[in-house]
């Protein structure tokens, strides 16, 4: 256990992102960012699905209804982002007035129904903008508008939030940009743009941290990573290359950088190795991420990496047809390891292993690697297509079950002594699921795009509900 107590209590709660949830895309002076312009743009090849986070799940028009609602579930915490362009409208300057009221607003709303507010700074959407001028994560000028930009966060809503995470996976937001490219900015198998945009934002990432501990501000601050432990299948030729690649490829370039202060000591060997151009490492910025190490780490677990040898090619698959189709979310990455499978998997309809022990085997990796950080389930989920009956009631009793099974490791880490302190559900309410829109749910609350964004807990939520009754924690 650390000395840290993010809180007087275990927060439960639940999770959103601004783009995901907000709409109000063009209300007041916002300004455009790359999810607008991916929503927006005419035969943009990239929207397999075509579909638009214009609306969302309307929460600028419904904020108080649901922050009230969350309160009736019992949650004590409530995890949400603030948008760039809502704050900044052209991404440096002038602030807006309408959209710093937003958040206030919302803040204040938390503070009222005794919610406390996890605020991420920022959760995949930057300005279009600094995407078009100069590539956006690519390039290091990003590195100092986004600290503008976070300073701002803090100076605004400082006086109340208390716990912030300056980025939200930016490992997960750089494979889906530049390895998968079903995201903005569209690369595909781009590693070197990987490589590059993780270790940016991760330095990004410590000028933030080092700025919030100079300025003394009250609370704490870490970032969230989307983790998943790494086990080697059996078969596996040579296991401890396969490991080493694909741990520094999952986790450890993200976590050491944040938590160790350190530029993983295989990342230049690696990618030396593998003919990359290694120019964009400088061991100089050892000294920025030792002032920069985060209070504590925000984990996103849904899975685990289940790895192998890699031979040939580097392939990358990802499911955003849903059930329709058989495909995985898979990655063979040349000389690196290959996702395999073990026997007897069971998958969600988008191809993603269910494998709710991930979850403990993750707080306990986590822990016993940068030992001394409290941690935070700051997202775990389970997608699925939601049936509503005819008053719009979801008896989600598949969801329910993942989710139950998911908790119990987290209490049992718990019990074993793993500093978790909080354990945030994805989603708070439907949210618009990326490329996936509004048909891949994961919510608590349904919410029905096609009758005024009406709210309507499911069965989940008042599973939840009863959770958080009996397991009432003191930290
Ligand atoms: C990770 C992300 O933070 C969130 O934006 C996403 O929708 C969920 N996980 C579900 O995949």
């Amino acid at each position: 256990m650390s000395n840290v107590k993010l809180n007087d209590k275990f927060m439960w709660g639940g999770a959103i992102a601004a783009y995901q949830a907000e709409g109000g895309w063009n209300v007041d002076d916002k300004g455009y960012s790359n999810w607008d312009h991916f929503s927006n743009s005419d035969n943009n090849p990239f929207n397999i699905n075509n579909v638009s986070g214009n609306d969302a799940t309307d929460f600028y028009h419904h904020y108080k209804e649901d922050i009230k609602l969350l309160a009736e579930g019992g949650h004590n915490s409530f995890r949400f982002s603030l948008s760039w362009t809502r704050i900044i409208p052209e991404g440096v300057g002038k602030r807006s007035a309408a959209g710093i009221a937003f958040y206030n607003d919302v803040i204040n709303t938390c503070l009222k129904y005794g919610l406390e507010p996890n605020v991420t700074i920022h959760h995949y959407d930057i300005p279009q903008k600094f995407e078009d001028e100069f590539g956006g994560w690519k390039d290091k000028r990003l590195i100092d508008y986004y600290f503008d930009y976070a300073k701002v966060c803090l100076e605004e809503f400082g006086d109340r939030v208390k716990l912030w995470t300056t980025l939200n996976e930016p490992r997960f937001y750089s494979y889906c940009g530049y390895v998968m490219g079903n995201w903005p900015p569209h690369k595909h198998k781009d590693l070197q743009s990987y490589w590059e945009t993780v270790y940016n934002q991760l330095i990004a990432s410590a000028k933030v941290v080092k700025y919030f501990k100079e300025n003394n501000y009250e609370g704490y601050i870490g970032i969230v990573h989307d983790h998943g432990t790494v086990e080697v299948s059996p078969e596996t030729r040579d296991k401890e290359y396969v490991y080493n690649h694909a741990e520094l490829f999952f986790n450890s370039l993200v976590l050491d950088m944040c938590a160790k202060g350190k530029i993983p000591t295989n990342l230049e060997k690696f990618l030396k190795e593998s003919g990359y151009d290694t120019s964009f490492i400088n061991y100089q910025d050892e000294n920025l991420l030792k002032e920069g190490i985060v209070d504590f780490l925000g984990i996103n677990s849904y899975q685990r990496f289940y790895v192998t040898d890699s031979t040939g090619e580097t392939i990358v698959t990802h499911n955003n047809t849903g059930k329709k189709s058989n495909e995985k979310e898979s990655i063979k990455l040349k000389d690196w390891f290959d996702i395999t499978e073990p026997e007897h998997v069971s998958r969600n309809f988008w191809g993603r292993e269910v494998y709710p022990e991930a979850i403990y085997k993750g707080i306990k990796d986590v822990s016993e690697k940068y030992p001394g950080f409290p941690i935070v389930i700051t997202e775990n989920g389970h997608a699925v297509y939601d049936t509503p009956d005819e008053t719009g009631y979801v008896e989600d009793d598949d969801r329910i079950e993942v989710l139950q099974q998911f908790v119990d490791y987290v209490l049992k880490a718990r019990d074993d002594g793993y500093d978790v302190q909080g354990y945030f559900v994805w989603s708070a309410f439907d949210v618009w699921s990326w490329v996936n829109g509004y048909v891949k749910r994961y919510g608590l609350i349904r919410v029905d795009e096609n009758d005024n964004f009406k709210r309507i807990p499911k069965k989940s939520f008042y599973w939840f509900k009863d959770i958080i009754k009996t397991n009432q924690i003191t930290l």
